[in-house]
């Protein structure tokens, strides 16, 4: 595991921007994992620029997306598929078609499931999956649990994820209360594995992911394992982790 520190939220978006527009670079036609909530919203930003500069293009990218909530519609401003469009393919020549989030809209989870999985295999994964972080060390809405899920599963959002995601809704008994997500075998099936993450509230729980016991009850532990697996994190983010295991961290 390598991990990248910056000294704040701009700096980590435009590095972990770079390392997302080298993968684009290197292969125009890669496969990106990407992440929504708060954490990659400046990197989405960063990789706009890129593209309106000329830098990069996304017309042969193709996309699978984490996770959506389950229940939700597509036009609702707090499902998924309306952030990624809003904060991103909206703002780039991606093509739609070459897309693809859990549908939200079916309710048949067992058939959900199965159909992503296949999108997912029929790309043969990630050439770079983007993560952000839970307070709880969930990745994608993988949630602390007893074993680690191989593939895309129906989740209920734990009692912190729901607090947590709340900022987004009128009030919290409008957060959706479960989740499709892309497993933690998929996720370590990716070539790269980028995780963001800032501010002090992510820094206990980067050092469990980074430096604790590799545990399903810290799912983000699992990227321990991964071959190439990088973070990059805000001073903040990485505040236990400065203190506790100094030899983590590369300068970049
Ligand atoms: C989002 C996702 C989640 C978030 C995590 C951190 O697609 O899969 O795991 O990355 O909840 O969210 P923020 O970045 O809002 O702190």
């Amino acid at each position: 595991m390598k991990i990248i520190r910056a000294k704040d939220y701009a700096e980590l978006s435009k590095k972990a921007a770079n390392i997302m527009a080298a993968q684009i670079i290197n292969k125009p036609d890669c496969v990106l994992g990407l992440a929504t909530g708060s954490s990659p919203i400046g990197l989405y930003k960063e990789l706009i620029k890129k593209y309106e500069n000329g830098d990069i293009s996304f017309s042969k990218v193709r996309t699978i997306n984490l996770d959506e909530y389950r229940g939700i519609t597509k036009d609702n401003d707090q499902s998924y598929y309306y952030f990624m469009n809003d904060n991103l393919f909206s703002h780039v020549d991606i093509k739609a078609e070459n897309t693809n989030i859990p549908n939200g809209e079916n309710p048949d989870a067992e058939a959900e499931c199965a159909r992503y999985d296949a999108v997912i295999e029929s790309f043969g994964g990630a050439d770079i999956q983007l993560l952000g972080i839970g307070h709880d060390g969930h990745i994608g809405f993988n949630e602390p649990s007893d074993h680690f899920e191989k593939g895309t599963n129906c989740i209920d959002l734990t009692q912190m994820t729901i607090e947590a995601n709340a900022r987004f809704f009128a009030s919290i008994d409008d957060v959706p209360k479960q989740a499709y997500t892309m497993g933690c075998g998929s996720i370590m099936k990716a070539k790269t594995v980028l995780l963001v993450a800032n501010g002090k509230a992510k820094a206990d729980i980067i050092y469990k992911a980074a430096c604790g016991e590799v545990t399903p009850q810290i799912p983000a532990s699992i990227l321990q394992m991964h071959p190439n697996a990088i973070f990059v994190c805000d001073d903040e983010a990485l505040s236990v982790v400065a203190e506790k295991c100094p030899e983590m961290i590369s300068e970049f």
